[in-house]
């Protein structure tokens, strides 16, 4: 019997405080001005003092779970995408289900940066459609003001903190424009560009937490033909094209970036929905956060054709099509 994943629903959580490019203008030789043409970004929020990427992707989850009018008793997988974790180990997804009352199935972290969700995704979609999973709370959360390095300002303008989730459950058959369902995923990386996006320290390399560092030209550069690449890859794969996609929901990092990509693909920016001015760059966050408020406020409909997209240091990237 074919099974197939469907997201029943979504859940976004954003610390309280935020922190304006103005307010960062005022220690920093930047300006609104600057980040507002360069990147769209408007403000990003950050973590209090103690509250950690479990906090927020607890948050994230349980508003997820009463979004979908699913019961953490029918939940047996948690994958948890994150590239800053409370801990070296254990696992953040561990640290949730504990949160939620989960004592039974299974909880592990993925680690593809920006492009987090999108593996998390994967990851819980392959273990439902392979029939070891019924349902499961995929969730990506990140606390990167806690490896920006708060002097450059060619990096830690760009990033801020959250939290996102949705609930996969298992159904029976393949997805199709009346049936809603994940229809496909599809995941790339490449080690050789790990200099141009990466964080100079680790437990086994340095024994300290680092800084995030980055290459913003090239990173770009490479994000734009890798993004319209995999974008067209999944839609090759189903026989699609793109105006078929009712929206785009890609990960945001940068509104210029998502703006040359629909160049690229030939689509009206409208079809693409775009978050990043209110959070920054949350990494592995973004798309979840950027789903649950296209969901919530009614541009996503039944029916629609959702095409998600993401590019990190690895460098990682990857795409999902989904019928919603
Ligand atoms: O999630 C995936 C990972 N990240 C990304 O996708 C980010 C990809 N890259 C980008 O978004 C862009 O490259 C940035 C927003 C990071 C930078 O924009 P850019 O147009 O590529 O600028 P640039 O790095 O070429 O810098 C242009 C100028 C430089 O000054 P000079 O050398 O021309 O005098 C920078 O020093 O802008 C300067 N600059 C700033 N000025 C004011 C860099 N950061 C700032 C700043 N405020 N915050």
């Amino acid at each position: 019997m074919t099974r197939h994943s469907r997201i029943m629903g979504c859940g976004a959580y954003l610390p309280e405080r935020v922190l304006t490019n103005s307010d960062l203008a005022k220690t920093l030789d930047t300006s609104d001005e600057w980040i507002v043409a360069r990147t769209g970004i408007e403000h990003r929020h950050i973590a209090a003092e103690g509250e950690t990427t479990a906090d927020l992707a607890t948050h994230a989850a349980t508003a997820a779970l009463r979004n979908a009018g699913v019961d953490i008793k029918d939940i047996d997988l948690i994958v948890l995408a994150t590239a800053t974790p409370d801990f070296t180990f254990p696992s953040t997804a561990t640290q949730v289900q504990e949160r939620l009352g989960m004592t039974w199935g299974a909880a592990f972290d993925v680690q593809a940066v920006c492009s987090g969700f999108i593996f998390a995704l994967a990851t819980a979609d392959n273990f439902i459609r392979a029939g070891q999973a019924k349902a499961a709370l995929v969730i990506g959360a990140e606390t990167f003001s806690r490896i920006l390095d708060w002097s450059d300002r060619r990096t830690c303008v760009l990033f801020g903190d959250g939290a996102g989730a949705v609930v996969l459950q298992a159904g029976e058959g393949a997805p199709g424009p009346e049936k809603p369902g994940i229809i496909s995923t599809h995941l790339h990386s490449d080690g050789r560009y790990r200099d141009l996006l990466y964080v100079d320290g680790g437990p086994s390399a340095t024994q300290t937490v680092g800084h995030l560092r980055m290459s913003g030209r090239e990173v770009f550069r490479h994000a734009v033909v890798n993004l319209a690449d995999v974008v067209h890859e999944a839609l090759g794969a189903n026989g699609l094209k793109p105006d078929d996609i009712d929206w785009i929901v890609p990960h945001q990092a940068n509104k210029r970036i998502l703006t040359s990509t629909a160049k690229k693909l030939d689509l009206p920016i409208e079809r693409v929905v775009v978050t990043v001015e209110k959070h920054a760059n949350t990494s592995a966050a973004s798309i979840p956060l950027a789903l649950a408020e296209a969901a919530e406020d009614g541009r996503i409909q039944p029916g629609h054709l959702l095409l998600l997209e993401a590019m990190g240091g690895g460098f990682t990237w990857g795409a999902a099509l989904i019928r919603w």
